[in-house]
């Protein structure tokens, strides 16, 4: 799915028209706090479920995500994803974004193992593993991220539970098969999308890669 972060953001209604064939749209969220960048908030979320009735899939980059997410659930979003560093009680949070109407997503950051957390997977529908430090679109993706995705599907495969496997970062044509050969299912791209000549024929490219 395409991440709005490398969109134009004086323009949003037109970059999501330019990408009728986007299952969804990911909204990357930055509070300068929990991430050095600073992008958008809660009233251009609102203002993009307005013009749009794709599934929105928020990605909370902010401090004190257990205050702020459940209003992203209200707002509308499909999914709503906080960092498990930021959180103060992941528990509590992911019931209370559920109780909203919303799928739940957990995010970690690349040096954050899944392993302490496993018992945490029955609390979520997504786990959000970064590709990349968050902060910023246009990086280049870690691959020392690759074991963890592998370890990651396995957990979930134990849960017995239909957890997304989501990544995020630095995915774009080269990278996309390998994330999905370690058993990612879900996939942001940025600027692989955005900077691509035509972001529509990119997004169908990157799906066809990642299930081949
Ligand atoms: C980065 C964001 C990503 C970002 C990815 O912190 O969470 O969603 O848009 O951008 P690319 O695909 O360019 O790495
Ligand atoms: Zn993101």
């Amino acid at each position: 799915m395409p991440s709005l972060l490398s969109a134009d953001f004086a323009n949003l209604q037109s970059s999501i028209e330019q990408i009728p064939d986007a299952d969804a749209l990911h909204v990357d969220v930055m509070d300068n706090h929990f991430v050095p960048n600073l992008t958008l908030g809660l009233p251009v979320v609102e203002a993009i479920r307005k013009v749009t009735d794709k599934f929105l899939d928020i990605h909370l980059m902010i401090e004190e995500p257990d205050v702020w997410a459940p209003g992203y659930a209200e707002a509308g979003a499909e999914s709503v994803s906080f960092h498990l560093e930021a959180a103060k009680a992941p528990i509590r949070l992911a019931r209370e974004i559920r109780a909203k109407g919303a799928r739940v997503g957990m995010a970690i950051k690349p040096a954050t193992p899944i392993e302490p957390y496993a018992e945490l997977l029955v609390e979520i529908d997504m786990l959000l593993i970064m590709t990349v430090e968050p902060g910023f679109g246009g990086q280049k993706f870690l691959d020392l991220t690759l074991p963890k995705i592998t370890a990651a599907r396995e957990l979930i495969t134990k849960t017995g539970l239909d957890i997304w496997l989501q990544v995020d970062g630095g995915v774009s044509a080269e990278t996309i098969e390998r994330c999905a050969d370690a058993g990612a299912d879900a996939f942001v791209a940025g600027s692989a999308v955005f900077g691509a000549d035509d972001p529509n024929a990119m997004i169908n490219q990157l799906r066809t890669t990642a299930t081949r």
